[in-house]
């Protein structure tokens, strides 16, 4: 399995995680007032650092909630974790461990708290107000990881008694980089080798503990974040798979003459889905689980766990139901994304015939799902509070079985393009013009049926689609934060200019040049997760 039961690597060099000459200098400088700035607060030289990046996605949005592939990449950006470990003296009053956090970014405030780990760390309370709040996410961490921690890392000779870590991150907050999952990822890696268990758990079973923690601070997301932050491949995009495990297989895009690269714009509005779930993120996953609901009642197909996804639906139903053979569709959906493309092709057809175009109000969804009453409440409205009148089941289902069968289609453009290792006669341009337009298609979906775009994105994008690109798309949860365009590099510089003028300077007119700067990223995929050991 393609890196995925490896573990977390160990380095000792800044060029094993940064690759470009100019990010490294920029780093360089950066890690060393860090090393000072952990000095000056703690008293004391540091013995390692957690690196977790954030991720742009390429293609595959909002489909892993669904159990979908996806295909994004880790970003140079990342989340950085300075720790200093205490052991604990082996004494009878060791039984706790203390957890001392402060944050470079002086809205965060520092933050202490201890836990017992005798008890199975239940006595972690998480804060939801206060500059402390972002703490939570480190109390996730070391809820989620304790119990695959094995006994011999929690003896109170072998264990820590004071964690002292100072975090500092360069993703923009809200900004669908992944700077939520970098923090889980990163804060996971700490008490990882805190414990000293680096080489006890794999870097898989972290990401499962990386991805459970993310759902404890409220969000119902999927996998993809804390999988690319933690397989990360510099130059690769990742092809993550939920199913029968989580599997990340690096690829790359294929060679071309001349090259591509993928730009980044962070259109500032601000996209917080811990807020806005209720209207946006945690409903659209609502929407979903009463589209594979009612699609089941309709096919007479099993309603369990594993198929109030829509992906485990489509695998109950291939175990009553094969392929049709001689239809037009499936075929050439097996030829553009293999056997698992037509399967979603097929299965998508048959299962939004299943369901109403229109929406829906929650009597009728009732009718369609066959959960009424409470019984509705606890199979739809108990997990995560969400806010609707009125519930799109097609619209959704439809976005997932098209972006998911898209995801397929890109991917295998580029794994026949690695396979043969090679440029395509016309140097590859066909290819890029066919992923392009697969962004674009992507866009559209996301913005008309599963109506995640906001004014801000459209204009992002559109500008990049006149000034070069060969597509363009919002990247991430959506209602704001990133878009990610495929360029020609020599476009490059227009189409920065292009959004710096059409866009940046004239939606915020005081903007400085160097938030401008932050916000627009031409970039290669980046290393994932580590850990650095400072020499003694
Ligand atoms: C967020 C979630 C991911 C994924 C994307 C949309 O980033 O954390 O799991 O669902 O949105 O593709």
């Amino acid at each position: 399995m393609a890196g995925s039961e490896t573990y977390i690597p160990l380095v000792s060099s800044l060029d094993k995680i940064y690759s470009t000459s100019q990010t490294l200098a920029k780093e360089g400088a950066r890690w060393d007032n860090l090393m000072n700035e952990f000095e000056r607060q703690y008293g004391k030289k540091p013995d390692f650092v957690a690196r977790a990046p954030g991720r742009v996605n390429i293609i595959g949005e909002h489909v892993d909630h669904q159990g979908f592939s996806v295909l994004p990449a880790a970003i140079e950006m990342d989340i950085l974790m300075v720790v200093k470990i205490t052991p604990a003296k082996g004494g009878a009053d060791d039984s706790k461990v203390k957890f001392v956090l402060s944050n470079t970014t002086p809205r965060f405030e520092r933050a202490t708290f201890e836990t017992e780990f005798k008890q199975g760390c239940q006595d972690v309370l998480l804060n939801h107000e206060g500059g402390d709040r972002w703490a939570n996410y480190f109390k996730v961490a070391v809820k989620g990881l304790h119990p695959h921690l094995p006994p011999a890392t929690l003896s109170p000779s072998t264990r820590p008694a004071l964690i002292e870590v100072l975090v500092n991150g360069t993703i923009p907050p809200e900004s669908s980089l992944s700077s939520s999952a970098a923090m889980t990822s990163c804060s996971s890696i700490v008490v990882l080798e805190a414990f000293g268990a680096r080489n006890l758990i794999s870097r898989r079973e972290m990401a499962e503990v990386a991805i459970e923690s993310e759902r404890l601070v409220g969000v119902n997301s999927g996998g993809m974040d804390q999988a690319a932050s933690i397989f990360g491949v510099p130059g690769h995009a990742l092809h993550i798979e939920f199913y029968p495990e989580l599997k990340a297989t690096p690829t790359r895009m294929p060679k071309c003459d001349p090259s591509h690269t993928f730009v980044i714009a962070n259109t500032l509005i601000v996209s917080d889905k811990k807020v806005t779930g209720p209207i946006h993120y945690n409903l659209r996953t609502v929407e979903l689980r009463l589209a594979s609901r009612a699609i089941a009642k309709k096919l007479d197909l099993p309603m369990t766990e594993a198929t109030a996804q829509l992906n485990g639906l489509l695998r109950a139903f291939y175990e009553k139901n094969s392929l049709p053979t001689g239809d037009a569709g499936v075929e050439q959906a097996r030829k553009e994304a293999g056997d698992e493309g037509a399967r979603i092709f097929y299965f998508g057809r048959i299962a939004e015939d299943a369901i109403p175009k229109e929406a829906v109000t929650r009597v009728e969804a009732e009718k369609l799902t066959g959960y009424s009453g409470t019984a509705y409440d606890d199979e739809f409205l108990s997990r995560f509070p969400i806010r609707g009148e009125r519930f799109e089941l097609y619209k959704r289902a439809h976005h997932v079985f098209d972006e998911a069968l898209r995801t397929l289609r890109f991917r295998k453009i580029l794994g026949d393009a690695t396979a043969a290792q090679s440029m395509a006669a016309d140097g590859g341009a066909a290819q890029y013009a066919q992923l392009g337009k697969m962004l674009d298609d992507c866009h559209t979906s996301m913005r008309d049926f599963y109506q995640a775009s906001c004014p801000e994105l459209e204009t992002v994008v559109q500008i990049a689609k006149q000034n070069g690109a060969l597509g363009s798309r919002l990247t991430g949860a959506g209602w704001g934060g990133s878009t990610v365009s495929l360029v020609p590099s020599a476009q490059v510089p227009r189409l920065l200019d292009a959004l710096k003028e059409g866009y940046f300077k004239k939606r915020f007119p005081d903007i400085t040049q160097e938030k401008i700067d932050q916000s627009l990223l031409a970039t290669e995929p980046a290393g994932g997760a580590c850990v650095y050991a400072i020499a003694a």
